[in-house]
């Protein structure tokens, strides 16, 4: 392993010693190529860069107590990149290539992978981006699946700490092109100023309603939104919200626990009857919220400072299987061998 603060490490970028890289050329995906290098060569006209013809996953790899390294999931990622090329009109990687390409750089880079209980796991970047050049708007003929690890802490300073939200109706999440819903990199930097403005003013992340009425609540800035109620799993549903892989698993953990699981609108007034809220993402684990404030009005809706005991069920539950401590009965994990 190698000698990193594995307990200090925030949510960046650092370099692991390998990333793996494929192109499409000629209506075909290449062999899986290692590269040691941080750089790739793009054509000055590429679509990535004129039209955010371009795509991305995080996945997470935890080493368990037992010392063996597990993937999360990683199928659901290979199919919603499936979902943001379809989108985009890119060319899809098939499942097959992008499960080798992920064992492949997890493995090479193993000495990256934090130890049990150091609060750190290795974060998955796949990345899919159109190379070829064009000027007016049409797809790329040509396309480069890369995946990049590095060791990652958590993505809220606060880790499992409750943390604040705010609401601010002049911006949407699915702006500028209604792609909420792909995983595609022009779409984040339209979330940047507002992401900015949240830091600024002292909370963790934005908060968005829908574009269209600002009445109902969308997700969070980097992460997928939930409430209980009593004995209830609220989530939005939404056309513009990313499709999270964490809250589908926490679903399932909801109703195997024995609780309702409601996916529906749900009106910004609501807010005042939640037993306890929270963000939930492969960055940002759950965190769980204790303030929403709402901009717009000068309104807040709090949830105690301490982590409600559905969050803390749930936030077990899921780090168990993640980390290999607890049974995992629906094969959600992938051993790294
Ligand atoms: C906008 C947005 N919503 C939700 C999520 C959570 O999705 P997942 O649980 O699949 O990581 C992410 C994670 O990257 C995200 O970027």
């Amino acid at each position: 392993m190698k000698t990193i603060d594995w307990e200090n490490l925030g949510f960046g970028y650092s370099k692991a010693d390998y990333n793996v890289r494929s192109w499409y050329r000629n209506g075909q995906w290449g062999a899986l190529e290692i590269s040691e290098s941080e750089n790739i060569t793009l054509h000055i006209g590429a679509t990535a860069l004129h039209y955010g013809q371009e795509a991305f996953e995080g996945i997470k790899a935890y080493r368990g107590k037992d010392g063996k390294i597990r993937v999360f999931r990683m199928d659901e990622n290979a199919k919603r990149m499936q979902h943001s090329a379809h989108g985009t009109m890119m060319a899809e990687v098939p499942t097959p290539l992008f499960i080798e390409a992920v064992k492949k750089v997890v493995k090479l880079n193993e000495a990256f992978v934090p130890p049990f209980e150091s609060g750190a796991s290795l974060y998955i970047r796949p990345l899919l981006v159109g190379t070829g050049a064009q000027i007016g708007v049409r797809p790329s003929d040509e396309y480069l699946f890369a995946i990049i690890v590095m060791p990652v802490g958590p993505y809220f300073k606060e880790g499992f700490k409750p943390t604040d939200l705010v609401i601010y109706r002049e911006y949407d999440r699915a702006a500028p092109l209604g792609m909420g819903k792909y995983k595609v990199g022009g779409n984040y930097a339209a979330s940047m100023v507002p992401g900015h403005r949240a830091h600024q003013e002292g909370f963790s992340a934005v908060l968005y309603l829908d574009a269209k009425e600002k009445k109902y609540i969308d997700e969070c800035g980097p992460a997928n939104f939930f409430a209980i109620k009593g004995n209830s799993y609220i989530t939005p549903k939404s056309e513009s919200i990313l499709q999270s892989i964490t809250n589908m698993s926490l679903r399932q953990l909801a109703l195997d626990m024995g609780m309702k699981v409601e996916e529906r609108r749900i009106p910004v007034e609501e807010l005042s009857e939640f037993d306890e809220v929270g963000a939930c993402g492969t960055a940002a684990v759950i965190s769980p919220i204790k303030r929403i404030y709402d901009a717009d009005n000068d309104s807040e809706y709090c949830y105690g400072t301490e982590p409600g005991n559905v969050c803390v069920n749930l936030y077990e539950k899921l780090r168990g299987i993640q980390y290999g401590l607890e049974p995992d009965p629906y094969n959600w994990t992938t051993l790294i061998e």
